[in-house]
């Protein structure tokens, strides 16, 4: 049973990989299981200074998915480089995809400057979809001209693949796409999470210290999977499948939509197996559906 895939020159031994801000940077979790069964690992989103994030609550829980609006706390890019990674190192030996963030194009090229010296980094998230910080994060990926215009200025300074990874908090997600592979872009990540929000019905004030959020779960695995859809039907270019992924079947569906890999998200935070589990479970649903490579159903829907 074939369970690797190809993304942009990556090779992975299977398309699992948890999605950048659910599973920190990896070796927290290799107290729990080898990690090495993951197709890959999504590094928490990193920015060129450290960030302490947004006020709390940053959470509220919401019927099948969660909103976060953590606001990319993490040490920066140094640390990420001099301490995190040689930490993941210990226990992971595959590529990982380093998940970067900015304030400005300076900002991006500057991490993707460094992130690209870094050996154990075999790709490049470029996460224009944030939607939990002020100029920044969505709004490069809201505009098809801002999100060609960073793309064309981080590939400058890549040698390694570039996946740009895309907001769902726009009217046609094709275009923004179509844009990011017109600049050079390997590849596209999708979707990132739905601007939404809860109000406490005690205070009559919103959950959320900073009031909107990102929402994920599975509640958004429809909306993920018709966007993975229209954009594999827009490009040429690989896709990285996410959204509400919560098991082998969804996965499953997600590259027949046109996933070339998937992400598991927010999943990771009820289970911290969920990834693992995914992976077991593959090859039994892939027998019972007549699947002997994985690579064979991407884009089958169509
Ligand atoms: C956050 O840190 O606020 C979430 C990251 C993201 O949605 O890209």
């Amino acid at each position: 049973m074939g369970l690797n895939v190809n993304l942009a020159g990556l090779e992975l031994s299977n398309p699992v990989i948890p999605a950048s801000g659910t599973f920190g940077f990896g070796y927290e979790f290799a107290e729990l299981y080898d990690i090495n069964i993951l197709g890959s690992i999504a590094l928490k989103g990193t920015t060129l200074a450290p960030r302490f994030g947004n006020p709390t609550p940053r959470i509220a829980e919401c019927t099948s998915g969660m909103i976060n609006s953590v606001g990319l706390q993490n040490p920066g890019i140094d640390a990420v480089i001099s301490e995190e990674i040689p930490k993941l190192a210990r226990f992971y030996t595959k590529p990982v995809i380093a998940n970067i963030s900015g304030f400005s194009q300076d900002e991006y090229v500057t991490c993707c400057q460094k992130a690209n010296a870094v050996k154990e980094i075999g790709a490049v998230e470029l996460n224009i979809s944030c939607p939990n910080v002020h100029n920044g994060g969505m709004s490069f990926g809201t505009s098809a001209d801002c999100a060609f215009e960073l793309t064309k200025a981080v590939k400058k300074v890549l040698s390694k693949p570039l996946f740009v990874k895309l907001s769902p908090n726009v009217t046609d997600i094709a275009s923004i796409a179509k844009a990011c592979e017109e600049a050079g872009a390997d590849g596209i990540s999708l979707i990132n999470t739905l601007l939404g929000m809860r109000i406490d019905l005690k205070t009559r004030k919103p959950v959320i210290a900073n009031k909107k959020g990102g929402f994920s779960g599975p509640a958004i695995f429809p909306v993920a999977l018709r966007m993975v859809y229209e954009v594999y039907e827009a490009v040429k270019i690989p896709i990285i499948g996410m959204g509400g992924v919560t098991s082998a079947r969804d996965v499953i569906e997600m590259m027949l939509a046109g996933a070339n890999a998937v992400q598991v998200g927010a999943a990771n935070l009820i289970d911290p197996y969920a990834c693992r589990d995914i992976i077991y479970s593959l090859p039994e649903e892939m027998e019972k559906l007549g699947i002997k490579n994985i690579t064979d159903i991407i884009g089958g829907a169509h």
